[in-house]
């Protein structure tokens, strides 16, 4: 949820946040269209853009691909998204699909979050079972050599920020990550997620 006006690149990316519930407003077309764009544009190995975007809305689908989902919490993020975006690339295509995709997704979260949309990314590659991969490939006629590389909800965050499920920004501080000229010696790789 914005709450200062964002004057830089560097404030929208640090403002952005994973949002998991939504209000019911419709997405307009033109919102739709430019973060499709920001991901369009995303830099790719060799120029190949071996991605694709679907674009679900029909709450039918939504609600199948949702049930198909074994995990309750990611259940109940995607649930009342007005729009669900997949990102699939072609690995076939180019040795980069992955990390290209990857780059479309940033793109069109930091382009929805400047529209005041929200998304959030639900780990599809590389853990989701191959069972349910096939399942939805099937249902959304994905060829099988396609890869499922995230499906992000779309939506205008729900606006209390406690129903939209909106967790505080969390980092790694910067001396904790950069290093200089070379590795150091006593580097401690024991810390765990935390930031
Ligand atoms: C590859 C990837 C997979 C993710 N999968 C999930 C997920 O399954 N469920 C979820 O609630 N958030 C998921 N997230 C969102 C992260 O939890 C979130 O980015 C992280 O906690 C940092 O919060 P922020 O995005 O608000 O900065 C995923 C993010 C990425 C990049």
């Amino acid at each position: 949820m914005q709450t200062a006006p964002i004057t830089s690149i560097l404030d929208l990316i640090k403002a952005r946040r994973s949002t998991r519930r939504f209000a019911s407003t419709p997405v307009s077309d033109a919102d739709l269209n430019a973060v499709l764009e920001a991901a369009q544009w995303a830099p790719s190995g060799d120029n190949y853009q071996p991605w694709k975007f679907l674009v679900i809305k029909n709450v039918a689908t939504m609600e199948k691909i949702v049930d198909m989902i074994p995990y309750k919490q990611m259940q109940a993020f995607l649930k009342k998204a007005p729009v669900l975006i997949g990102i699939l690339v072609n690995e076939r295509k180019s040795s980069w699909a992955i990390i290209d995709g990857s780059l479309c997704a940033q793109n069109l979260a930091l382009e929805a979050w400047a529209r005041g949309l929200g998304t959030c990314f639900s780990a599809w590659y590389p853990t989701a079972p191959k069972t349910l991969v096939d399942q939805v490939k099937t249902l959304l006629n994905i060829p099988s050599h396609w890869t499922i590389l995230t499906f992000t909800p779309l939506g205008y965050p729900d606006p209390d920020p406690k129903r939209a499920h909106i967790l505080p920004p969390k980092r790694k501080s910067l001396e904790k990550l950069v290093m200089y000229e070379k590795f150091p010696d006593s580097t401690d790789d024991s810390e765990n997620k935390d930031k």
